[in-house]
């Protein structure tokens, strides 16, 4: 950094390093695998940045430390925050109240205390590493009032938030005792980005009937009560008085290419084929990759496979579903019962058609490097994603980028923000467990020149929008934000 501080710096609640402890008991800092490292790791270096987040363990008082190109300053949480903020409020409040109530939203005042308290050490941890008239971009629902913390801590940042889940529609947002709050938190940024077009108008309409505020289409105009600048100071952007906050749609996106080139890799191929002959060379290989969580549709799923076996329409050892669900937020109860859920399920329909050597369901519950998905990926002929309501599902587009043989099926709800991008799937509605059987059952004899023709629709999309044009469209949005010259007059 400059003496100054940092042009750009990102507030996510993880940092892009987990804290592991070592057998000898010391601690170390390891690269987590998560999309939006790759995703800002380039542009991260070459704006010389800063990322804030959490360790992911309780109590860590670490200093700011350089790795990866970039400064990553962690911010601690006790173990009552964890608690409360990350599994109570962002998990049990806001997770299901965005994705369509499935699970009822749990309302403690405690809750929304401990989520308001970290919020705030967020932005302050922010606002002491931001350069002036810096860019900070603000990420996700478990930090939806920072940008207004930090504009009222910091005029001059211009200020983005991408919100990663689906935006609720009004009549279920309203449902949040503290809903006002949390509009007013998001409205501190100039630029308020969605996964989709129909999350940002569910936004504007909420700021509509929840706040006095003008709207024009999917702009917002907001007074603007920032202390006046000193004489001689660089004022900050736009006309004093008024602000104007954008809302918009950017898909977010996979390092497509990173599949790819992994997926095209001796080592890999040679792994997809030995999955495929340890599971006995079935001619259907099913797949489903999600964290175990109630809004992945995995059930949902299950009991369609299993009602084509007992069907007849998908026989045992010709078919074989293969479903990871890597473990999450498990000390959130209705994550305890979702997991006690699926295991059930999957232990019925393996005793009622498994056979000695070759089971119906092979289930693991484990996270995998990349390099295992995506030889799982590659083995697999039909991909399985019958979320709920998903804001994205990075996982369909995973599939795809590493489909480098033109061969595989996506089955794909049609609750995912990727079906508004992805044709040449076939689209299920999850809930509709005939409709979903009859469309695995297409997709288990889909003739090979239909399944490319496909593909090839699918991969085309995948990798020409990838991550980085993700990352670099909205940052390229943001900083474009007309910085209006400011009326000295009073
Ligand atoms: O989909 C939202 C999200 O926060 C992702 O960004 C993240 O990968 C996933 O949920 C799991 O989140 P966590 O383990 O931090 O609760």
């Amino acid at each position: 950094m400059g003496s100054q501080g940092y042009k750009l710096v990102v507030v996510a609640n993880r940092l892009p390093v987990d804290q592991t402890v070592e057998e000898d008991g010391t601690t170390s800092w390891r690269r987590s695998p998560g999309g939006l490292v790759s995703a800002l790791e380039p542009v991260m270096r070459a704006a010389d940045g800063a990322w804030v987040g959490w360790s992911g363990a309780p109590d860590v008082e670490a200093e700011p430390f350089d790795a990866q190109g970039m400064r990553l300053v962690p911010v601690r949480l006790s173990g009552e925050e964890i608690a409360d903020y990350y599994e109570g409020f962002s998990n049990d409040t806001l997770w299901p109240l965005s994705h369509d109530v499935i699970s009822p939203p749990e309302f403690h005042r405690h809750w929304w205390d401990a989520y308001r308290r970290v919020n705030k050490r967020f932005a302050e941890a922010a606002a002491g590493q931001a350069a002036q008239g810096a860019v900070v971009w603000v990420h996700d629902y478990q930090m939806q009032l920072v940008p207004a913390l930090l504009r009222e801590m910091r005029p001059d940042l211009r200020i983005g938030y991408f919100h990663h889940i689906p935006f609720p529609p009004l009549e279920i947002f309203a449902q949040l005792p503290w809903r006002r709050q949390v509009v007013e938190g998001l409205l501190g940024a100039d630029l308020v980005g969605f996964q989709r077009g129909g999350d940002a108008s569910n936004f504007i309409r909420v700021v509509r009937r929840l706040t006095d505020l003008t709207t024009r289409g999917q702009v917002v105009t907001v007074p603007r009560n920032a202390p006046p600048t000193a004489p001689g100071e660089e004022p900050p952007p736009h006309g004093h008085g008024e602000r104007h906050v954008r809302a918009a749609a950017f898909p977010i996106s996979i390092d497509s290419a990173r599949f790819d080139a992994m997926a095209r890799t001796d080592e890999v191929r040679a792994r997809a084929r030995e999955i495929r002959h340890d599971l006995g060379d079935p001619s259907i290989l099913l797949l489903g990759v999600d964290r175990l969580d109630y809004t992945k549709g995995i059930r949902h799923r299950i009991k369609a496979y299993g009602e084509l076996l007992d069907d007849g329409r998908l026989k045992i050892p010709d078919a074989a579903l293969v479903q990871v669900a890597s473990p999450s937020r498990e000390n959130v109860e209705a994550y305890q019962q979702l997991r006690d859920d699926v295991e059930a399920l999957v232990g019925r329909i393996n005793g009622e058609h498994g056979q000695i050597g070759a089971a119906a369901i092979y289930y693991m519950h484990h996270s995998y490097p990349p390099e295992e998905m995506a030889a799982l990926y590659l083995a697999a002929d039909v991909m399985l994603v019958t979320s709920l309501r998903d804001g994205m599902n990075l996982v369909a587009k995973e599939f795809v980028a590493a489909c480098t043989d033109e061969r595989g099926v996506l089955v794909l709800s049609e609750f995912t923000g990727a079906a508004d991008e992805l044709s040449g799937a076939l689209l299920v509605n999850p809930h509709d467990i005939d409709g979903m059987k009859d469309t695995i059952a297409r997709a288990a004899q889909m003739e090979p020149r239909e399944m490319r023709t496909r593909m090839r629709r699918l991969r085309r999309r995948v990798l020409d929008d990838d991550v980085t044009k993700w990352s670099q469209t909205f940052l390229a949005t943001l900083t474009a934000v007309p910085a209006r010259k400011v009326d000295p007059t009073p």
